[in-house]
């Protein structure tokens, strides 16, 4: 008989439900909530009400899309955390209650691990021990992944994470929110012609703070010169400053992996689906002989499928949740 998992998502902005059969992914919906746009930034309390309003009929969808019957189900995953309190509630009290409905056990799967494992998703498979680069919206980390289970955090972000350094650039700049994919876009026919100074920190830990503020000079400094700087030269802006975010990230990464002599590299997170981050991950991985493993980028950006496939080895090892299990804000690797 196969092991059918739903899995569900809802740690920050996107509601997501997959059915993973057998380590397989048959479906991955995700509601996007566009709300926060105006907003310039995920509004905790709206985000919590969207998920409520999504969550049934995103449930409904994956099971549809995967042909199968909530009766034909094994167990229901979630994701426990971390993320935003509210947000998550509402993934975890529904898998809970439709777990408790079915008489099914739950998984309680760690956001973050999730997104490292979403690599098991699609072939090719990186081989333990590998190391991912994680970059999100909240999180910038390079991971010592051992085993599915055994992962070592070798650095993080001191302050904001690279997504959040795309974001509150685009924030300067007057980009809608998210503006990761915005800069990457405008970025394509733009040149790098402006600098900015790389942070000075310990080995694989990453600082954004300090380049969301010497950006905020700049810009200030220019706009006194020139007051359409920023409409004049949006492009060129662009392309500058995601130069130096993946600058950054790629020259932490290389140290580690020189470092651990580890040449498996992954890399996750929505910040993965930046087009420069792939394509100088690429060329380096050349370089070095590493291999490298990008995920699609329905598996970078937060999804469902990657909890499911994290459930799925849960599952195997016999690895349930008890009922009165609560979401938790903050939860390391
Ligand atoms: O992993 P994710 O979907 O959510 C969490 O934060 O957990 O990541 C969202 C982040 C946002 O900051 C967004 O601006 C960024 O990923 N992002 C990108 C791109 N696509 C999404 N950043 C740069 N380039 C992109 N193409
Ligand atoms: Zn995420």
């Amino acid at each position: 008989m196969s092991i059918n998992i739903l899995a569900i998502e809802s740690s920050c902005d996107d509601t997501s439900a997959a059915i993973i059969s057998d380590g397989s992914v048959l479906s991955n919906i995700v509601a996007n909530q566009i709300v926060h746009q105006k907003y310039g930034g995920v509004v905790p309390e709206v985000a919590s009400r969207a998920h409520q309003g999504s969550i049934i009929p995103v449930v409904e969808a994956a099971l549809q899309e995967a042909g199968l019957k909530a009766s034909e189900l094994s167990a229901i995953a979630f994701t426990r955390g971390p993320g935003l309190i509210g947000s998550l509630i509402v993934g975890v009290s529904f898998a809970k209650a439709m777990a408790l409905s079915l008489d099914l056990p739950i998984i309680e799967v760690n956001h973050m691990r999730a997104h490292v494992l979403a690599h098991f998703a699609e072939a090719p498979y990186p081989s333990f021990p590998f190391l991912c680069l994680t970059v999100s919206g909240g999180h910038t980390q390079i991971v010592l992944v051992r085993d599915y289970f055994d992962m070592e955090v070798l650095g993080n972000t001191l302050d904001d994470a690279a997504g959040e350094a795309f974001d509150k650039t685009g924030k300067l700049l007057g980009l809608n929110y998210p503006a990761g994919p915005i800069i990457d876009n405008l970025a394509k026919t733009g040149k790098p012609v402006f600098s900015f100074p790389h942070p000075k920190v310990k080995d694989y830990h990453f600082s954004f703070s300090g380049l969301k503020t010497s950006i905020l000079y700049f810009l200030k400094k220019s706009i006194k010169n020139e007051p359409d700087f920023i409409q004049n030269n949006l492009n060129d802006i662009c392309a500058s400053v995601q130069k130096t975010i993946v600058d950054i990230l790629i020259k932490e990464l290389v140290k580690a992996a020189e470092h651990t002599g580890i040449k498996q590299i992954a890399v996750a997170g929505g910040v993965s689906a930046n087009s420069e981050l792939r394509e100088v991950l690429q060329q380096t991985g050349k370089e070095k002989a590493w291999s490298t493993f990008i995920p699609k980028f329905e598996y970078c950006t937060d999804n469902a499928a990657m909890i499911g496939i994290t459930a799925y080895q849960k599952f195997q090892k016999g690895d349930f949740s008890q009922q009165d299990i609560t979401p938790v804000a903050r939860w390391k690797v």
